[in-house]
């Protein structure tokens, strides 16, 4: 394994290079990503559904240029999907073919090599030579034994496979592992990695966040989604709206050419930002009870 060489000079770096790919991260975000490289430690990165936990692998990627390497997590997800498998169809044939002129001893040589294995994105990530960013999506889907499947990937950046031997990445990729927390990590697996909870924006980055990702959006129209948006997150509901569905409303608010929300937009618009019908119920009754809240302060 070669040595860790800097992908970012300083964490600013990092922040704006994101900011370039429409990715706005705040400094406990590019901090951790500045630390990760220089570290050569991978990220755990939790926090609830839609805070751009995998779009910040995707966005990283995109600025240091490397090719992305995704491993969705699924319960059920084991060594053959995650990390190669022998590719049995083939191999048989290679017997078939096989006029009984070579030893037992060669062919099976043969069976276990290069030729037939089937590499998975754990293996492909240790063995590629151009850079890449691995990201291992959803790891807590996975049961407790498939994660210790990663301890050794992600501490020594190595796979054993036993008729082959160890494979040695030579370069330290950039690892983002996501969890949405829906059980908790074992100890070991938390140990061997930089810890990165990302909570919903707050309400500057958010509109930062609409105004980059939206087209054709006002600074006006995008300053008060973002500040509906976190009023709405204030009730008691469900589930609460996430980055992506504040985006999707202030698309729909694009489309349906609304400059200013009012509480009628807002009602009938509800079922874009909420998904749940208790919480559209509780969502609209507050912007029924409340429409002055809904113009903004300074109104
Ligand atoms: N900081 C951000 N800057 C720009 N876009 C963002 C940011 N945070 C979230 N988004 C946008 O929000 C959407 C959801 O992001 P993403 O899919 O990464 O969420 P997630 O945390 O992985 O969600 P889940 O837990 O459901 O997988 C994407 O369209 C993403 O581009
Ligand atoms: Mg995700």
């Amino acid at each position: 394994m070669t040595d860790i060489d800097a992908r970012f000079a300083d964490l600013a770096g990092v922040r704006a290079s994101l900011a370039d790919v429409n990715y706005l991260a705040d400094d406990g975000i590019a901090g951790i990503v500045y630390l990760a490289d220089r570290l050569g430690k991978p990220i755990l990165v939790e926090g609830p559904a839609g805070t751009g936990k995998t779009q910040l692998a995707k966005s990283v990627a995109d600025i240091v240029d490397a090719r992305l390497i995704r491993l969705q997590c699924y319960e059920g997800l084991d060594e053959s999907k995650a990390l190669y498998e022998w590719n049995y169809k083939k191999q048989l044939l290679r017997i078939q073919a096989e006029g009984g002129e070579a030893s037992w001893g060669e062919v099976e040589e043969d069976l276990f090599s290069e030729e037939f294995l089937l590499t998975r994105p754990l293996l492909e990530a240790i063995r590629a030579s151009d850079p890449v960013v691995l990201l291992v999506d959803e790891v807590d889907r996975v049961e407790v034994e498939t994660e210790a499947l990663l301890l050794e990937i992600l501490s020594e950046y190595q796979v054993s496979i036993p008729e082959l031997g160890t494979v040695e990445a030579t370069q330290v990729p950039l690892v983002f592992l996501t969890s949405n927390g829906t059980r908790e990590l074992s100890e070991a697996l938390k140990r061997r990695c930089l810890y990165l909870y990302i909570d919903y924006p707050d309400l500057e980055r958010e509109r930062q966040i609409v105004t980059a990702k939206v087209p054709g959006i006002g600074e006006d129209l995008a300053d008060q989604v973002a500040r509906i948006v976190r009023t709405v997150r204030q009730l008691d509901l469900k589930k609460h709206p996430s980055v992506s569905e504040t985006l999707d409303w202030a698309r729909t608010l694009v489309l349906l050419g609304v400059d200013q929300i009012d509480a009628e937009t807002a009602i009938d618009t509800a079922n874009v930002l909420l998904k749940y019908r208790t919480d559209i119920e509780k969502a609209v009754k507050e912007f029924a009870d409340n429409p002055e809240e809904l113009a903004g302060p300074e109104a």
